[in-house]
C-alpha cells in the first residue's frame, strides 16, 4: 500500500488530498472545516479529516508532498528585491521575514503538522502540481496541459504535454508577466477583494462593453507566439503595494472604485465605466488564454486540453477556449486554483511510487460525510422541527415546484469552490423574482452576479447549447441558454443569455439527479437553480452544525439532511 498526502497552504486556499493505492480517497479545503474563507494557513483540520476518511494514521503515510518549492520562491523574491534596489529597500526586511518567518521552513512545519518524520516530506513545483491535478484526473490518455495563475515560485504560465503518467514541460513564462496578477490588480481596482472577487468581475463583465482596449494595450502586450508582457509601471507587487496596482493605473483608467458601495448599473451611472473596465479585462484575458491554448495546440498537436491554475476558474474564458482554440475536448478539474495543487502533488507522489494512473474524476464528493445523528441532536436544541421522509427527492421536488427555497446536505461535501448538489441551496429557475428573493433573504450579492442552473445531463441539450461536455459536470464553463427557453429560466440566465450550467448524473450526484427528475414531472424541465449553501462571505457549509446554523439564521423554507427535512418554527 502506498499512501501519499498532498498539501497546499501558506498563501491562500489551504487544502489536503490523500491518494491511497492510486485512488483519490479524500480531498478537502481547509476553509470548509476552519470556517475561514480562503484559509491561508496550513490545512491542519483537512489533514486530520483525510486520514480519518482513509482510516489510517500519520505513520501509515509513505510521503507528504507540499505543492510548491519554498526555496525557489525565496529565490524569486530575493531576485526581484535586488533588481528593484534601492526602491525596494524599505520592503526588504518585511518580504524576507514573510519568506523566512514561515514559508522557507514550511517542510519542517508540514512534518510537525502531519506527525511524520521530516525525511518523508518533500515538495514539487507549483505549476507541475496544477498540471497533474488536471491531467491525471482527466478522461484523456494524452493531452496538452496549460496552467495559468498569479505566480508559483517564479513561473506564471506553463505548457506541458501529458501522456499516460508522464507530464513533460514544454515552455513557461516568468514572473512578473502574469495573467492572474493582471486580473487580480483590476479586481482590486474595481473595489473587490483579490483572490475572492475575481468571479464577481467575470459576472460584471457581461454588463459592460470592452471600450478600453487601447488603454489595456499599454498594460499588457500580446505577442504572436501566445506569450505576453505586463508593463511594470502599472503594477505594484513585491514593492509593498497593498492593491497590486500603481497610481499610474488610476491615471490611465480613471479613479478606482471604492469597495463596498452598492452597485448601480444604469447606462448613465458612474458604475457603467467600471463594468466596461471589467468587460475589457475579460476580453483581454480571453484573448491571452486563446493565444496560449493555440500555442499549446501547435506545440503538442494533441486533441484534448487540460487547464489548471486560478485563471482556469474563469468559466467564461474556458467556454471560449473550448469553442475556439482548436481542441475537440477540454477538461478543468473543479479545484483549479491553488487548493487543487494539494491534489496534484499527491497524484505526482503516487505516480512516482509506481501507482497506475487513477480513474478519471467522476464526481467531486471527496469531503466528509454529513451526520444526520448530529443534525437531529442539534435540531432539538435549536427548536427546529425534523421530519423523516420516505422519498426525500420526491418531497424536495414537490416543495421546489411550489416555490420553496430549500437547502440540501447529502453525503460527502464537495471539493472545489462550487456547490454541486452535496451542499446546495435549490429553487425553481423560472422567475427572476427568485433571484431577488434569494439575494434579499440570504446572499446579499451584487445585482450583477448570476445564479446557476443544474440540469439532468441527458436533457441538457434541450435547454442549453454546448451541453453536456467535459466541463459542465463541475461548472467550469458557461453555456448559452436556448433563446426559446430563456423566459422559463429567467432566474438562471445571465444578462448575455449565458448560464454556468452543471450537468448532473445519478452516478455523480444521486440526490440532486433524483430531485431534478421529480422537478421534470412537475414543471416539464429537469432544472433547478443551484447555489452554494452559505451566507455572505462564508465558506460553503461542511457539517450538519454549519447547515443547521444556516437554517436558523436564514428564512429558507427547509433543509434536507440525508432523508430528514428540518424546518424553522413558524
Ligand atoms: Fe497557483
Amino acid at each position: 500500500m502506498a499512501a501519499i498526502l498532498g498539501i497546499s497552504g501558506l498563501y491562500h486556499d489551504a487544502a489536503a488530498a490523500l491518494v491511497v493505492d492510486g485512488t483519490v480517497v479524500a480531498a478537502i479545503q481547509e476553509e470548509r472545516l476552519s470556517r475561514l474563507k480562503n484559509d491561508p494557513g496550513l490545512p491542519r483540520r483537512a489533514v486530520a479529516a483525510c486520514l480519518r476518511l482513509a482510516g489510517i494514521s500519520p505513520q501509515d503515510l509513505d510521503t507528504v508532498i507540499f505543492y510548491e518549492s519554498p526555496y525557489r520562491k525565496l529565490e524569486r523574491v530575493l531576485r526581484w528585491l535586488l533588481q528593484s534596489y534601492p526602491r525596494s529597500v524599505r520592503h526588504f526586511s518585511r518580504a524576507l521575514s514573510v519568506q523566512l518567518g514561515s514559508k522557507l521552513w514550511v517542510l519542517d512545519q508540514v512534518a510537525e503538522l502531519v506527525g511524520v518524520p521530516r525525511a518523508r516530506v518533500r515538495c514539487v513545483e507549483h505549476h507541475r502540481s496544477h498540471a497533474a491535478s488536471a491531467f491525471l484526473l482527466s478522461p484523456y490518455p494524452r493531452a496538452a496541459i496549460l496552467t495559468v495563475d498569479g505566480v508559483g515560485e517564479d513561473v506564471t504560465t506553463a505548457i506541458y504535454r501529458g501522456n499516460g503518467t508522464q507530464i513533460e514541460l514544454l515552455g513557461s513564462l516568468p514572473y512578473p508577466h502574469s495573467l492572474g496578477l493582471l486580473y487580480a490588480a483590476i479586481t482590486a481596482y474595481l473595489g473587490f477583494e483579490v483572490n475572492e472577487g475575481e468571479h464577481k468581475v467575470m459576472g460584471l463583465s457581461a454588463f459592460g462593453l470592452p471600450r478600453y482596449r487601447e488603454l489595456f494595450e499599454k498594460l499588457v502586450t500580446l505577442h504572436a507566439d501566445g506569450s505576453f508582457e505586463l508593463c511594470a509601471r502599472y503594477f505594484e507587487y513585491e514593492r509593498g503595494g497593498e492593491l497590486g496596482f500603481s497610481a499610474d493605473l488610476e491615471h490611465l483608467l480613471g479613479p478606482r472604485r471604492r469597495p463596498g458601495l452598492p452597485w448601480e448599473l444604469a447606462a448613465s451611472s458612474s458604475d457603467q465605466r467600471y463594468a466596461d473596465v471589467a468587460a475589457t479585462l475579460q476580453t483581454v484575458t480571453e484573448e491571452i488564454l486563446l493565444g496560449l491554448a493555440r500555442r499549446a495546440k501547435r506545440e503538442t498537436g494533441e486533441d484534448a486540453l487540460c487547464l489548471a491554475g486560478g485563471v482556469a476558474l474563469n468559466a467564461v474564458a474556458n467556454a471560449r477556449i473550448a469553442r475556439e482554440a482548436g481542441f475537440s475536448r477540454v477538461f478543468v478539474q473543479p479545484a483549479a486554483g491553488d487548493a487543487g495543487g494539494a491534489l496534484g502533488a499527491a497524484l505526482l507522489g503516487a505516480i512516482e511510487a509506481g501507482e497506475a494512473r487513477p480513474a478519471a474524476m467522476q464526481h467531486a464528493a471527496l469531503g466528509e460525510q454529513v451526520s444526520l445523528e448530529q443534525a437531529l441532536g442539534l435540531a432539538r436544541q435549536l427548536g427546529l422541527s425534523a421530519e423523516r421522509l420516505d422519498d426525500p427527492a420526491r418531497t424536495v421536488g414537490e416543495l421546489l415546484a411550489r416555490g420553496s427555497i430549500l437547502g440540501v446536505c447529502s453525503g460527502r461535501f464537495e471539493w472545489g469552490p462550487r456547490a454541486l448538489g452535496q451542499r446546495s441551496l435549490l429553487a425553481l429557475p423560472k422567475e427572476s423574482q427568485t433571484r431577488e428573493r434569494l439575494n434579499r433573504l440570504i446572499k446579499q450579492r451584487e445585482p450583477f452576479r448570476p445564479f446557476a442552473p443544474a440540469v439532468l445531463a441527458e436533457h441538457a441539450r434541450n435547454f442549453f447549447t454546448d451541453a453536456p461536455n467535459d466541463l459542465t459536470p463541475f461548472m467550469t464553463s458557461i453555456c448559452s441558454v436556448k433563446p426559446e427557453r430563456r423566459a422559463n429560466l429567467a432566474a438562471v440566465t445571465h444578462v448575455d443569455g449565458s448560464a454556468r450550467v452543471q450537468t448532473v448524473t445519478p452516478g455523480a450526484t444521486p440526490l440532486l439527479a433524483a430531485v431534478l427528475s421529480e422537478l421534470n414531472q412537475h414543471t416539464g424541465a429537469p432544472i433547478a437553480l443551484n447555489t452554494s449553501l452559505n451566507g455572505p462571505g462564508e465558506p460553503i457549509v461542511a457539517h450538519a452544525t454549519d447547515a443547521l446554523a444556516f437554517l436558523s439564521a436564514h428564512a429558507i423554507d427547509g433543509l434536507l439532511v440525508e432523508d430528514c427535512l428540518f424546518r424553522r418554527p413558524n
